[in-house]
């Protein structure tokens, strides 16, 4: 076989055979067919995409490039949940203890983020002490013991999609169906759960920016899932403003935190119940998603679900007393608020630059090496829809120190947009598949 002919397959529109794709897959990964030809490759697929049976074939080939976990020694249906990203998202904070707490066990590997802000792994790491690097015999007993462990994707798991993302990164190649799909669903796959709950997000802050891109991207990553043999439900939510009110990942952790012990309603609640609804609906823990939400609700209330999250913090060998005084999260020595230099309803705030906003303060990562300081970001007070009077705190910045305290406010006021009339909010969640 000879990939020179097979781009040129892909190129004229011809469906790719299974050995073909096993082939490119496993030669890629092992260095052989060089980073010239697959970007070829790459953007053949993008311009002529791949049927399902060939997105199947490639996420499987991918999904065997590497390690693959087998959960087979935690009893019961194990549940992972996947975000395509966005600002402030920090619903696995509060939808795996809020699941656990029911009952349903939470075998999740999570990554360090790059960008904006830090992954769940970062996010967790705020607790002192918490440790997300178990072995394989850890993280089983833990789930077992606890219903629930979070543990970092192993340096193995799909070689092929770290070689490859990085490649799509610089050739224009992100926007593509298949390789998205493929991307992601051999990574759910290869992690090993039984039931897979997608967030897709759509808007400013995420990488499908219409309704109808991220319903494309959903239903193709739910039907490669069942094709695979997983039980899978998506969501697609709007990302049109940053999710809850926090951006940076000790304060992310706080704001989960406020959710979990009921204090907190809005999107970020309405998104975690919506998801843990289809994982214990597809788990068929309850028959109706009403069900579900009433017995995620009573986690909260009844405090179990806080009392989750304190456990797996503490199993994982974090301070969870953090859990129950967030004071004792780090926290930033400046905080500065931001005045609205106008009065008016928000219109618009721009996630992605908000995103940038709590980067620039040191809560994300431009290059892997970057450390992450858990302390800074930005707690926002308005949001789409809210009115301000002229004067009144839009945001707080929370920083190192004043001088990078000062150019974020500069930069944070730039985010937002005001109108003088009333604004209508777009559906956060635009439909469950
Ligand atoms: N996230 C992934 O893991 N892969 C993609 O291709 C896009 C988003």
């Amino acid at each position: 076989m000879r990939m020179t002919d097979l781009i040129a397959k892909k190129r004229d529109g011809e469906a790719l055979t299974t050995e073909e794709i096993r082939y490119m897959i496993s030669e890629y990964t092992a260095g052989i067919i060089p980073d010239y030809q697959m970007s070829a490759m790459c953007m053949a697929i993008l311009l002529r995409g791949m049927d399902d049976r060939e997105v199947l074939d490639l996420t499987l080939a991918m999904q065997h490039s590497g390690d693959i976990l087998d959960l087979s020694p935690i009893q019961g249906i194990k549940a992972d949940k996947h975000s395509t990203g966005g600002v402030g998202d920090k619903t696995s904070l509060v939808l795996c203890p809020m699941v656990a707490a029911c009952g349903l066990k939470i075998a999740k590997m999570s990554g360090r983020g790059l960008g904006h802000t830090g992954g769940t792994i970062d996010k967790l790491e705020s607790f002192p002490g918490f440790s997300t690097a178990l072995t394989e015999e850890q993280f089983f007993e833990n789930v077992n013991r606890h219903g629930i462990a979070i543990m970092g994707q192993t340096a193995n798991l799909v070689p092929a999609d770290k070689k490859l993302y990085a490649l799509r990164d610089v050739t224009g190649t992100v926007p593509s169906i298949p390789l998205i799909v493929s991307s992601i669903m051999s990574k759910k796959l290869a992690s090993g759960a039984d039931v897979i709950v997608l967030d897709v997000k759509c808007g400013d802050g995420s990488f499908m920016k219409t309704p109808e891109d991220a319903e494309e991207l959903a239903r193709n990553l739910t039907r490669i899932g069942r094709l695979a043999g997983k039980r899978c439900a998506a969501i697609i939510t709007d990302m049109d403003q940053p999710l809850g009110f926090a951006v940076g990942n000790a304060l992310e952790v706080r704001e989960a935190i406020s959710v979990l012990k009921g204090e907190q309603e809005g999107d970020l609640l309405r998104l975690c119940l919506a998801l843990g609804s289809c994982m214990l609906t597809e788990a068929e823990f309850v028959s109706t998603r009403e069900e579900a939400e009433k017995m995620l609700l009573d986690a909260v209330h009844s405090g179990r679900a806080l009392d989750k999250l304190a456990e797996m913090v503490s199993a994982q060998g974090g301070d969870s007393s953090a859990v129950y005084h967030p004071e004792l999260l780090p926290q930033a020595p400046v905080v500065m608020e931001v005045p609205a230099e106008r009065s008016g309803v928000v219109s618009r705030i721009h996630a992605e630059a908000v995103g940038l906003v709590s980067m620039k303060l040191g809560g994300g990562r431009a290059t892997k090496e970057d450390v992450i300081d858990p302390r800074v970001g930005v707690v926002l007070h308005r949001k789409l829809g809210d009115s301000v009077a002229r004067g009144e705190s839009i945001a707080a910045i929370h920083a190192a120190d004043e001088e990078s305290a000062r150019a974020a406010v500069e930069m944070l006021r730039s985010c937002y947009e005001f109108s003088d009339s009333s604004v209508i909010r777009p559906p956060f969640i635009r439909k469950i598949l």
